[in-house]
């Protein structure tokens, strides 16, 4: 097990809240047993998600300070469209306030009732979005993918042969085909050069173009370039130029691999959908050149984005994950393998078989760590997918917890801390029990969701 060295020293400080065992107990009761409700003042180690959490170094914040705030033609926007279209040479793009507005843009413009969006996983916005707009968010991710101790190294890659079935069999209702890099939800893991590829030649086969959720989008290219031959010798940059010269559009959240805390883009070459984005834009985010962020915000993201493609910092990101599934397995903890770029992601109903998936082990595992040590994680099983648009609940295909690293944030005693407070878990896990829901909302319901203990579960 090796601790990677970090490319950066700490500059400024923040302090952690620690509070006791029965004091979490109360704050987690409080919360309706949901850690999205948990004020952040009562967590201790938070990896509840990456997403904008990460620390802006020195030249972002300087970056800041040069923000240009004109509603109109800001000297920022044109910073943000250069550097990007400098990796992503779309024709079209337009500033978004973070991921999912990205997505509500396009698919706001692309999908019809009953439209069908087959991507290798739907994020849970994602497949929001769809679904909001009565389409289908069919995934089709590889059966790799499904196996949670199967070690290959690019278990995000779609499935290609079921592409080409939908293809061939609802070519009609497909606007778009989507893949996901990293593919978070199922599990962080990598898609290979070769797979954007084939899919991107299915794609040109059947007339479709190909949008990437882009999120992740370095912590892929390092995979590629440690894990896929023939790229060993690629720099970061060009792996990245690769990958997108095989899209025709993306959605991304800025609060990503471009390490800023807010912001995120969409982009495509197609005339007639920009034009139509660009109405939806300012209705609903802002002017096109701002498009609901302020200058400095545009500013913050060219840095970011350019700042995200440095090897080194690459290496010590994906190898601080690694280190923390290799010390959560080597305690006992089921973790998915192999570790994926952002987040550890473990197997909660393997550690809890006991619960019924209908009683959420996830959400048991991951109340438990917060009442243990005050460490926030997220449930990413039933509570999350097992909802089904037609009211009914089944079982999701995986009952995960994920930890979520914050870029630049935590360091290795933070890691170690968090090894110990899943051993403490796992010496009471048989007594753990599951929930019920008792409140949801019609959409996305695990960020506010209540919960309430079963007693005899
Ligand atoms: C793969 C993926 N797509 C889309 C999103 C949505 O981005 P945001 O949270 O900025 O709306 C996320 C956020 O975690 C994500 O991981």
């Amino acid at each position: 097990m090796h601790y990677p060295f970090e490319p950066y020293r700490i500059k400024a400080v923040e302090p952690i809240p620690i509070l006791s065992r029965e004091a979490r107990i109360k704050r987690i009761e409080e919360a309706r047993y949901n850690l999205f409700l948990l004020k952040a003042e009562h967590v201790t180690i938070d990896f509840l998600t990456d997403s904008g959490t990460g620390a802006m170094s020195a030249a972002q914040w300087a970056a800041l300070q040069q923000g240009d705030e004109s509603y109109a033609g800001a000297r920022s926007f044109s910073h943000f469209i250069s550097t990007i279209r400098s990796y992503m040479p779309f024709k079209h793009i337009f500033p978004a306030h973070q991921g999912r507005a990205a997505e509500h843009l396009l698919f706001s413009v692309v999908m019809k009732p009953g439209f069908i969006v087959p991507n290798n996983t739907h994020f849970d916005t994602t497949r929001g979005n769809v679904e909001y707009l009565k389409g289908e968010a069919v995934d089709i991710g590889s059966s790799e993918g499904m196996q949670a101790s199967e070690e290959h190294p690019f278990k995000g890659n779609m499935d290609c042969d079921r592409l080409r079935n939908l293809l061939e069999k609802n070519a009609d209702l497909v606007p778009l085909v989507m893949i996901t890099v990293t593919d978070n939800a199922s599990g962080g893991q990598p898609v290979s050069m070769e797979n954007i590829r084939t899919v991107k030649a299915i794609c040109d086969e059947f007339n479709k173009p190909l949008f990437i959720d882009a999120c992740r989008f370095a912590e892929n290219a390092y995979f590629i370039k440690t894990c896929e031959p023939g790229y060993e010798d690629h720099s970061i940059e060009s792996i990245v130029r690769e990958m997108f010269s095989y899209a025709d559009g993306m959605t991304m959240s800025a609060k990503k691999d471009c390490l800023v805390n807010i912001g995120g883009w969409v982009a495509c070459n197609n005339d007639a959908w920009a034009q139509q984005i660009e109405d939806q834009l300012i209705l609903f985010e802002g002017f096109p050149t701002y498009g609901g962020l302020a200058g400095r915000d545009l500013d913050a993201i060219a840095v970011g984005l350019t700042e995200v493609m440095d090897e080194a910092y690459l290496r010590a990101r994906v190898g601080a994950v690694a280190y923390f599934a290799d010390a959560l397995e080597a305690v006992g903890v089921p973790v998915i393998r192999p570790p994926g770029g952002h987040a550890v992601f473990v197997d909660a109903l393997a550690c809890l078989p006991h619960v019924d998936a209908l009683a959420y082990p996830g959400q048991a595992l991951a109340v438990s760590l917060y009442v243990e040590g005050g460490v926030r994680s997220v449930e990413v099983g039933t509570v999350m997918f097992g909802k089904q648009p037609d009211g009914t609940e089944k079982p999701a295909k995986r009952d995960w917890i994920r930890l979520a690293l914050p870029r630049r944030v935590y360091t290795q005693s933070h890691l170690d801390y968090t090894v110990d407070v899943f051993k403490r878990v796992l010496e009471c896990k048989d007594n753990l029990k599951g929930f019920r829901i008792v409140r949801e909302q019609a959409h996305l319901r695990h960020f506010t969701a209540h919960f309430e203990p079963i007693k005899n579960s």
